[in-house]
């Protein structure tokens, strides 16, 4: 790369943890460059946007950030604006029809091109936009530099992206593309990359890490990240429940560094909905699932995603979510209204469930799941935990924080020497979304 002016990024990251590993790569490559991090939007020379599309609220917020630029172009016009992430992917040209005041537009598989087209930028001042998918993503390559990752001790990994399950609400196969897997090889090299800066914890991700086809199969992966010394603990997002193998459920019963976590969302109790979905589960068959992986890990902690209000959600159907709900006992629930995508096959049927429907069924899930919450964490006192250390409270001098297998948080006093290590909390209280506890 030519040598480049200096100066500053300021990058704005919405949607998923992809879009978050995304950010941390962006970062590290610009600063080979010559530009620096900035949290000031003010006295940035660039400013990203990394979007998501996967809601239309979260479309909207993507586009009127945009429209808010326009000021600071006004004031500065060398200003360089981008968009980046799945908004980008989906609208591509027609972004700067409405908004021409954005100079880049990336899709999800030209990442990697990034400093290549700033250069190109610096001598040419037309707007580049990119948005072809590729047979393989190269920016799944890029290991970010620990200074640019939120936890020095927590390292994300992509191990797959696209996915080609069309939930038939979704827009992610549309705006990530086909599933391609990253090579094997290059992943394990990456977590002994990982191992030897002092990462503890890996965290695989993937739109549906089940399928993965890397060159060897997904828990043959977890197996051998399991034997990378310096690794001790595993995480991995997201799980279908329809590729959950009896191989992986192994996993939870002999891979000690996997954590007691699974992410499995279910999207709806009712059968009808389900299959409307193209989610080719049932409601009994995932209730199954939850006790399988139960039976190989006693302690395992579920969370997952539930849709309220999918097109012919009868409240009989919205029951039947409740009822899982109930049975399975999460403890984090991700729940949302369903919003109608472009291009989807859902957006072809009747969005008929009214907004104030949707909203209150939402509401009384949420309530419900507020108290599962806080009844498992009550269920956890006095209870000892092993707590990989993560951050210092911002609120209490003395108090740090840190995640349990299960990934529940937990606060107690201790100090910023702790960062990073495992230590033993017992657990004196609940709180709505966390513990509270004493070292021992
Ligand atoms: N690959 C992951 C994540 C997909 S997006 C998975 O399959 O689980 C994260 C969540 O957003 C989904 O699980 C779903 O619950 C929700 N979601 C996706 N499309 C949606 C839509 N059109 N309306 C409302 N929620 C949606
Ligand atoms: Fe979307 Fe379904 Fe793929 Fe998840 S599995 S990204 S919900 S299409
Ligand atoms: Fe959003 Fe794209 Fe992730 S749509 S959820 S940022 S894959």
């Amino acid at each position: 790369m030519d040598g480049f002016m200096k100066g500053f990024v300021k990058i704005f990251t919405y949607g998923c943890q992809m879009n978050d590993l995304d950010t941390q790569k962006m970062y590290s490559e610009l600063s080979k460059i010559g530009f620096d991090k900035t949290a000031e939007t003010q006295l940035a020379d660039i400013i990203i946007l990394n979007t998501c599309s996967v809601r239309q609220k979260a479309y909207e917020k993507a586009m009127s950030n945009l429209g808010r630029l326009m000021t600071y172009k006004k004031r500065n016009p060398s200003l360089i604006i981008a968009m980046t992430g799945c908004v980008a992917q989906q609208e591509g040209h027609g972004i700067r029809e409405r908004m021409p005041h954005v100079d880049m537009i990336l899709g999800t598989h030209q990442l990697h091109r990034l400093p290549e087209l700033l250069n190109k930028r610096a001598r040419d001042i037309a707007p580049i936009i990119e948005t072809d998918f590729t047979a393989c993503i190269p920016s799944m390559d890029i290991i970010p530099e620990l200074k640019f990752t939120e936890h020095p001790h927590r390292a994300y990994i992509n191990i797959m992206q696209g996915c080609e399950n069309f939930c038939s609400y979704c827009i992610v196969p549309f705006v990530r593309g086909s599933e391609i897997s990253r090579d094997c090889g290059k992943v394990l090299a990456e977590v002994r990359e990982h191992a030897s800066r002092g990462v503890k914890e890996v965290f695989l991700l993937g739109q549906n890490v089940n399928s993965y086809k890397g060159g060897m199969s997904f828990p043959d992966l977890l197996r051998n990240i399991n034997s990378v010394e310096g690794i001790e603990r595993i995480r991995f997002t997201t799980s279908h429940p329809k590729d959950m193998s009896d191989d992986l459920i192994a996993c939870f019963q002999s891979l000690e560094k996997l954590c007691s976590h699974i992410h499995l969302p279910f999207q709806s109790g009712s059968d009808a909905v389900l299959q409307a979905m193209n989610r080719h589960y049932t409601r009994q068959s995932y209730l199954a699932l939850t006790e399988k992986l139960r039976t190989a890990r006693p302690d395992i902690s579920l969370s997952a995603d539930v849709i309220v209000g999918f097109p012919g959600e009868t409240n009989e159907a919205y029951i039947e979510t409740l009822d899982v709900i109930r049975a399975v006992k999460f403890d984090v629930l991700y729940s949302f209204k369903y919003s109608e995508r472009p291009g989807t096959r859902a957006a072809k049927l009747r969005d008929d469930v009214r907004p104030d429907e949707k909203l209150e069924r939402l509401k009384r899930l949420q309530a419900l799941q507020r108290a599962i919450t806080i009844e498992n964490n009550r269920d956890r006192i006095g209870k000892t935990y092993a707590v990989l250390v993560d951050g210092v409270s911002s609120r209490h001098a003395n108090q740090i924080h840190g995640r349990t297998t299960q990934n529940t948080i937990v606060n107690f006093d201790g100090d910023i020497s702790l960062l990073g290590k495992i230590v033993r909390v017992k657990i004196k209280r609940a709180n709505p979304n966390s513990l509270t506890g004493e070292m021992i």
